[in-house]
C-alpha cells in the first residue's frame, strides 16, 4: 500500500534492538499560503514541547487519558477519536509536513481542544512518555517495508514494541491494522513472542471487520477502493 521512497532516504538500520529512527521532518510539495499561514499560526499552539517529560497535564493542563497515535497520516482517525472522546487526550506524532497540515486543518475545522501534535518520529514521544502513563496507542496502515532486508525498518519490530509496552497502563490497548499481508504476518509473529500483551479475540470476526469505535483511516479507505482485505488487531497490556 504505502509508498516508502520518502522513507528510503532515512538512515540504514544496524541497532541490534531494531530500534530504527527517523531523522528530520519530511516534506512533500511546498505548501501553499494558507497551510503555511496553518502551520505558522496554529501548530505552536497544540505542539508537544520540544523537550521535558510528557503528561496528561504537561500536554493538556489536567488530568486525562491519553491515546497516542503513532504515524496518523492526515489526521482522519486521530481527528475522529479526538471528536468522539472529548475527555481524551490524543497524541499524534507525524514527521510528514503535508500529514500535519491535515491534522492541524482538522483541529481547526472541527474545533478539537484535545489534540497535541508532535511533527516527527514517534519515537521520540514514546521515550518521554511516563511509564504505564498511556491507555491506548494505535500504529494503522505503518509503512510496510514488504523486502525482507528492510524488515528492521518496521515499527513493529522489538525496540518501538518495547517502547509501546513501557508507557501503555496495564490493561491499556495497542491497537494495529493492516492491509498488507507481510505487514500483517511479520506483526502477528512479534506479537506472538510477547508475554506483556494478549490478543484480544474471540474469533476471525475480531481481526476481520472494523470495531465501531476503530473509524477508518485514509490509507484504509485507499486499501478498500482496490479491493484489498483489511485486518484490524488489539492487544492488551498484561
Ligand atoms: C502508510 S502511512 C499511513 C497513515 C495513516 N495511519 C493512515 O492509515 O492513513 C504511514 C505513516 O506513518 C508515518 N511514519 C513512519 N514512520 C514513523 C515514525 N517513526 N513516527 C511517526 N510516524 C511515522 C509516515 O510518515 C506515514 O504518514
Amino acid at each position: 500500500m504505502a509508498d516508502s521512497t520518502a522513507s528510503d532516504a532515512a538512515a540504514p538500520v544496524s541497532d541490534p534492538t531494531t530500534l530504527r529512527r527517523l531523522y528530520g521532518r519530511r516534506q512533500g510539495h511546498a505548501l501553499r499560503a494558507g497551510q503555511a499561514a496553518l502551520f505558522a499560526d496554529l501548530l505552536p499552539h497544540i505542539a508537544v514541547p520540544e523537550a521535558g517529560a510528557l503528561t496528561a497535564t504537561s500536554l493538556f493542563g489536567h488530568d486525562c487519558p491519553l491515546w497516542l497515535e503513532i504515524g496518523f497520516g492526515k489526521g482522519e482517525h486521530m481527528a475522529a477519536q479526538a471528536a468522539a472522546h472529548p475527555d481524551v487526550g490524543l497524541i499524534g506524532a507525524e514527521p510528514f509536513v503535508d500529514g500535519v497540515v491535515g491534522a492541524l486543518m482538522a483541529v481547526r475545522d472541527d474545533g478539537l481542544a484535545n489534540v497535541r501534535i508532535h511533527h516527527g518520529d514517534a519515537l521520540d514521544v514514546l521515550e518521554r512518555l511516563a511509564p504505564a502513563s498511556v491507555d491506548r496507542v494505535f500504529l494503522l496502515h505503518p509503512d510496510p517495508w514488504p523486502k525482507a532486508r528492510h524488515a528492521k525498518r518496521r515499527f513493529m519490530n522489538p525496540g518501538p514494541i518495547d517502547r509501546i509496552a513501557r508507557v501503555l497502563k496495564p490493561g491499556g490497548e495497542y491497537r494495529f491494522g493492516t492491509d498488507h499481508p507481510i505487514y500483517c504476518q511479520w506483526a502477528l509473529m512479534q506479537m506472538a513472542k510477547r508475554r506483556d500483551f494478549h490478543w484480544l479475540i474471540d474469533g476471525p470476526a475480531d481481526f476481520q471487520v472494523r470495531p465501531d469505535d476503530w473509524p477508518q483511516t485514509r490509507y484504509e479507505a485507499k486499501a478498500r477502493r482496490l479491493g484489498h482485505e483489511v485486518w484490524y488487531f488489539r492487544w492488551q497490556r498484561a
